[in-house]
């Protein structure tokens, strides 16, 4: 069941140029309607008008979600707020006729994302689900929705799952920006044909796999990492940080770069690696001078840069290349390199990977 790889996360992890594509199969090309996804019909008015998005998930998903914010207000110019469940269930949200609630989860079995779904739905709102598990409890819930179609995922950190949610968002966002007349003709077909580079390009970053082996030899014995990142990059530096955490149990955070300097940076010393992801054209200086600040603490530098990249592979002590590509899209490759990073990190520490301690698969009681 592993097919030949010593862990289901490995597998997963790997598997994502193929769960990737069979999330757009269908449903995304250069012929009108350009971008379907099955289910939404009915709703198209509802989500094509809606006055705001409320993104409600937990946990990786969670992060999944904070890129959708990035992309539907970059590409669709539309508001967005991203909860935690746990939250949303317990507040006392504003939450109306005209909001679309959007539940990210891949098991469709959290308890506290179908209760904050229950209570949004009392209010009015419609609730719209992006489930990986076919037929779970939130797909049953929700008035519409897409699965993004990744097949089962045994191992408990979640990889395959995420990346598969972000896709799904992207193509709503995209989708949603045309209709919408937010984005130019000429920009949407660039990026449904980026879209449908980003599995070769997925495979690509695989094959810096052993590089990143050699990375992780040299940090697994550090108590602490630091992730940063901006943009549509700073969920990825979360996910970076929880994903490290979880399997390997070194402590780990995820920040915006540029918060780093109100209060973590006193955290740096030659003791602390940073993992930098540094791939966005937008704020390229920027990121170059928070590496800078690192390296004057002696902090080690990770940085994942895009192909070709210079200037910071020469300040980082270790750099990974990923392909180029529409800086709204780089979260589907960035992601991959800290996915194998922490994998073989918790390798080399004897950790049980697709069984970490405390951790379920599902956590159907809040
Ligand atoms: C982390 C992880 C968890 C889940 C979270 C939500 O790798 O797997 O943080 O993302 O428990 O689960 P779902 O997506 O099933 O609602």
């Amino acid at each position: 069941e592993k097919s030949g790889y010593e862990h289901f996360m490995l597998k997963e992890i790997h598997q994502q140029p193929e769960t990737v594509a069979d999330c757009m199969r269908g449903r995304l090309s250069h012929e009108s309607p350009y971008i379907r996804l099955g289910g939404v019909e009915e709703y198209d008015k509802t989500i094509t008008n809606a006055r705001r998005f409320i993104i409600a998930a937990c946990g990786t998903s969670w992060h999944a979600g904070l890129i959708g914010e990035y992309l539907f207000e970059d590409l669709a110019r539309i508001p967005v707020e991203v909860e935690y469940a746990s939250e949303l269930r317990y507040r006392n949200p504003i939450i109306q006729e005209g909001d679309v609630v959007i539940a990210l989860s891949q098991s469709g079995e959290t308890a506290d994302t179908l209760a904050a779904l229950e209570m949004a739905k009392a209010k009015g709102a419609m609730i719209y689900g992006v489930v990986n598990v076919v037929g779970s409890s939130i797909s049953r819930l929700t008035d519409a929705g897409s699965y993004i179609h990744a097949g089962p995922e045994i191992g408990v950190a979640s990889t395959k799952a995420f990346t598969g949610q972000v896709v799904l968002l992207t193509m709503m966002a995209i989708s949603l920006g045309y209709k919408r007349g937010r984005i130019p003709n000429s920009y949407f077909h660039k990026l449904i044909t980026e879209l449908q580079n980003i599995p070769g390009k997925i495979e690509k970053v695989l094959q810096h796999e052993e590089q990143i082996k050699y990375i992780a030899n040299e940090i697994k014995d550090r108590h602490n990492a630091l992730y940063l990142g901006r943009g549509f990059n700073f969920p990825v530096a979360l996910e970076g940080a929880l994903k490290l955490k979880e399997i390997s149990y070194i402590h780990a955070e995820g920040y915006p770069a540029a918060e780093m300097k109100h209060g973590p940076i006193a955290l740096i010393d030659e003791e602390m690696p940073v993992i930098v992801i540094a791939t966005n054209k937008s704020a390229y200086e920027k990121i170059v001078s928070n590496i800078q600040e690192v390296k004057a603490r002696k902090g080690m530098v990770i940085a994942v840069v895009t192909e070709g990249d210079e200037a910071i592979s020469k300040m980082a002590d270790y750099t990974i290349e990923i392909p180029d590509t529409e800086e709204p899209l780089t979260p589907l490759l960035s992601v991959i390199p800290l996915q194998l990073l922490s994998y073989h990190i918790a390798v080399m520490r004897g950790c049980n990977v697709d069984q970490p301690r405390n951790l379920a698969k599902s956590v159907t009681v809040e």
